[in-house]
């Protein structure tokens, strides 16, 4: 079975990283894919974004990473994914992925969503919350991956 973890990640942090982990334990192939939300004003492109996940994750049989632009039911129809899943974080995250969930069924029947909770460590977390305390110099160790920190920072601290 192949599953879509589509998302802005914009950055990668380690909360997404424990649901890549562990969603990929459940399927066959799990496609991670980079979308963009017109309504945020990302402070990566969309090949930043993927080049970070692609050097936190490694090289992993069963995980591909890949942007899409579009419409996600029909990205995830395209790749021939049997659901998209997504991690919550808190019940604050239902209300707008259970609204998420029930228009790409609308769009697309056959396409489920899963929802995976996220680790509780990471449950505080959000790639808004990392930009903004790396824009103002605090420390982002723990809650990104060690090999894009320095990535984050130098783009984030020198605007
Ligand atoms: N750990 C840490 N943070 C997490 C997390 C986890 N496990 N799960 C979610 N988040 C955070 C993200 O960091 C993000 O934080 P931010 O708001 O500070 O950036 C937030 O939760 C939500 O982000 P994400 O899950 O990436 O969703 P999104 O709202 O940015 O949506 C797409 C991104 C690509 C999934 C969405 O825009 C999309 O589907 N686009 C295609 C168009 C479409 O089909 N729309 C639906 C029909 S109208």
């Amino acid at each position: 079975m192949i599953l879509v973890y589509p998302g802005s990640f914009d950055p990668v942090t380690n909360g997404h990283l424990d649901i890549i982990e562990r969603a990929a334990c459940i399927c066959d192939k799990l496609i991670v894919a980079v979308g963009n939300n017109e309504s945020k004003r990302p402070a990566f492109t969309v090949e930043e974004r993927v080049e970070m996940i692609r050097e936190s994750i490694g090289e992993r049989e069963n995980i591909e990473v890949t942007s899409f632009t579009g419409l996600l039911a029909d990205f995830a129809k395209k790749v021939g994914a049997r659901a998209v899943i997504k991690g919550l974080r808190a019940m604050s995250d239902f209300e707008y992925e259970f609204q998420m969930a029930l228009l790409n069924k609308k769009l697309e029947p056959e396409l489920e969503t899963l929802f995976m909770m996220t680790s509780v460590q990471y449950s505080f977390l959000s790639s808004s919350a990392v930009k903004e305390i790396a824009r103002n110099g605090g420390c982002i160790d723990g809650l990104v991956p060690d090999c894009i920190k320095d990535r984050i920072e130098g783009k984030l601290t020198c605007r």
